[in-house]
């Protein structure tokens, strides 16, 4: 049996959640799904693998690039848990969204989890998760995951959301402001091929998935999105994610 992570996650948290979980599983490979340049088209995973697919929660849904990364992929019937990771408000249809993309790449959904990750776009909700205990938490699903994908008996779990999917909301599209050196990283890191080498300050509005990847990652912090909208949009969700959410795991 092999092991694969494949991976959306653009500013780490969802990336963490997923080495968490994987942590008792043997050398794990990771497919990455925010790699432009990678053809996705070509990768097939080894018969009778066990996968886990992780991907943050944007607007209650998963990101659209990443899930067409993931139904390019062949899957070859092997068995995968679904991993959301969220900022503590909530991930509605993601998970039924990220079954029906792992059924699309030919694999076998058998445990799904949500998980709470520092919000990256408002960082004083859920700040500093997942934390030791989260972690430790998510490594135990991983082993029940890991005992259910060896068994031959298995039930398909019961996985939370709603079909048709949530509509994807406008995002944030970030610029940078006077500080930026034109270094380039963002353009090179961009998931969506947003920012022009020719034109590093701005981002191109039909292209941008407001993922917050240039924000967290530029050298200087030039990298921005509106301090007004963001205002908004934390007084919006300040009610939802007012209490701690727990992890979860469906199996
Ligand atoms: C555009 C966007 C939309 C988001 N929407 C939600 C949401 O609906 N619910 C929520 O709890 N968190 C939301 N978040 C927070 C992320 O799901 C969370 O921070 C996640 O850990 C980000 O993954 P990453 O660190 O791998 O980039 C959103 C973040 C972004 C950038
Ligand atoms: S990473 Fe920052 S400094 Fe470098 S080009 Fe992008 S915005 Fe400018
Ligand atoms: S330009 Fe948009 S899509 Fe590209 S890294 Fe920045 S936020 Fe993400």
């Amino acid at each position: 049996m092999k092991y694969y992570q494949i991976v959306f996650s653009p500013t780490g948290g969802t990336e963490k959640v997923a080495k968490a979980v994987t942590r008792s599983w043997p050398q794990v490979e990771m497919i990455d799904l925010s790699a432009s340049a990678t053809n996705y088209k070509d990768i097939s995973l080894e018969k009778n693998s066990l996968v886990i697919i992780a991907m943050p929660s944007f607007g209650g849904v998963a990101p659209q690039l990443a899930l067409n990364r993931l139904a390019m992929i062949k899957g070859n019937e092997s068995k995968c848990a679904i991993a959301v990771v969220y900022g503590n408000r909530a991930y509605e249809d993601t998970l039924v969204q990220m079954e029906d993309y792992a059924q699309k790449a030919g694999l076998q959904v058998i445990a799904a989890i949500s998980a709470v990750a520092e919000h990256s776009i408002i960082h004083k909700y859920a700040t500093g998760r997942p934390n030791l205990e989260d972690c430790k938490e998510l490594e135990k699903f991983g082993k029940q995951i890991l005992e259910k994908a060896v068994s031959d008996d298995w039930l398909k779990p019961h996985i939370p959301g709603n079909r048709p999917y949530k509509k994807a909301g406008a995002g944030m599209v970030p610029k940078a402001d006077s500080s930026c050196t034109v270094c380039g990283l963002c353009a090179l890191k961009c998931p969506a091929e947003a920012i022009s080498m020719d034109n590093l300050k701005i981002s191109d509005k039909s292209k941008c998935i407001s993922c917050m990847r240039c924000v967290s990652i530029c050298p200087v912090h030039a990298r921005k999105v509106s301090r007004f909208i963001t205002f908004i949009a934390s007084s919006a969700i300040k009610k939802a994610c007012s209490a701690e959410k727990a992890n979860e795991l469906y199996i």
